[in-house]
């Protein structure tokens, strides 16, 4: 029988320990902590995501606000408004909506982000870090969202084959060190890689970050795998992951649905690295 991994609850549950920290923090320094996300341009998925974590920092008690800027900004420009942010005392978290219009280099813009604030996780020394096993400040939300809700699972990761399905700075790469430290055996692959089902095939864990509705289908599951399905694709007015669920779950021991599986966990693990930011600020 598969168990259908319940995101949201597993949210509720973490903002209501974060909104206790909020409180804490608030009590004991006056801080209340703040994140500022960039948002440049205006594509319709970017501004709901923005519109999302604007609610759920509030609804922790914490401060936000959106910065939004016209995509014929210049990069020099974004990242002059960045620096100000980090210099900014009032500001603990710094979050720059991707994708950024062409002509922007997201390297270069996330780099401009002083490490202590990047509550995305993604600036280099962070990502570094991660990379050589150290602590990084913060931890890219997707990937951390992911983890957690295997580890709410109960299983063990210790020595299984984890197969992560997709490249991408924000969640394949980090999730697959995550599982690494997690001493899970871990393949990557992507669209270019030969016989995707069979090396699917392969996996106890499988995380499936590619982007493209329904590619996973159930007879590329091995019996009783853990699934986490991150891709959030919109297919006329349905939301839909990379995995085909009703297949999925007559293979999977463990899965997770879309939407109320890692979305909701997203958000939550920003608003856990922007209390985490302000308690790093307010203790210099
Ligand atoms: N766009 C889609 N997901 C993300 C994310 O996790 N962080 C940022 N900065 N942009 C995104």
């Amino acid at each position: 029988m598969v168990t259908v991994i319940d995101g949201k609850a597993l949210a509720r549950k973490m903002r209501g320990e974060i909104a206790e920290g909020v409180a804490r923090l608030k009590a004991k320094t006056g801080i209340t902590p703040r994140l500022v996300v960039v948002l440049v341009g205006d594509d319709p998925a970017s501004i709901v995501y923005v519109r999302n974590k604007e609610k759920g920092a509030a609804e922790l008690g914490m401060s936000s606000e959106t910065r939004r800027l016209p995509s014929s900004i210049k990069q020099d420009s974004l990242i002059e408004i960045i620096k100000e942010l980090n210099s900014d005392g009032l500001v603990h978290g710094i979050l720059v909506q991707l994708p950024l219009p062409k002509g922007i280099s997201e390297n270069e813009v996330v780099a401009a982000i002083s490490p202590e604030k990047d509550v995305d996780g993604l600036h280099p020394l962070n990502m570094g870090k991660l990379l050589r096993g150290e602590e990084p400040l913060h931890l890219p939300c997707t990937a951390q969202g992911v983890i957690e809700l295997l580890l709410s699972t109960g299983i063990e990761l210790k020595g299984k084959e984890a197969v992560v399905v997709g490249r991408s700075n924000i969640v394949g790469k980090p999730v697959a060190l995550l599982l690494l430290q997690k001493h899970a055996t871990v393949t990557i692959c992507h669209s270019r890689t030969r016989d995707l089902g069979g090396v699917i095939k392969r996996g106890d864990i499988i995380v499936a970050a590619v982007g493209s509705p329904g590619l996973i289908h159930g007879d590329m599951i091995k019996q009783g795998a853990a699934i986490v399905d991150v891709g959030t694709n919109r297919v006329g007015e349905k939301l839909v992951g990379d995995v085909d669920f009703e297949s999925a779950r007559e293979r999977a021991g463990f899965i997770t649905p879309v939407p109320g599986g890692v979305g909701p966990m997203t958000i939550t693990m920003l608003l856990q690295n922007t209390l985490r930011a302000a308690e790093l600020l307010s203790s210099k």
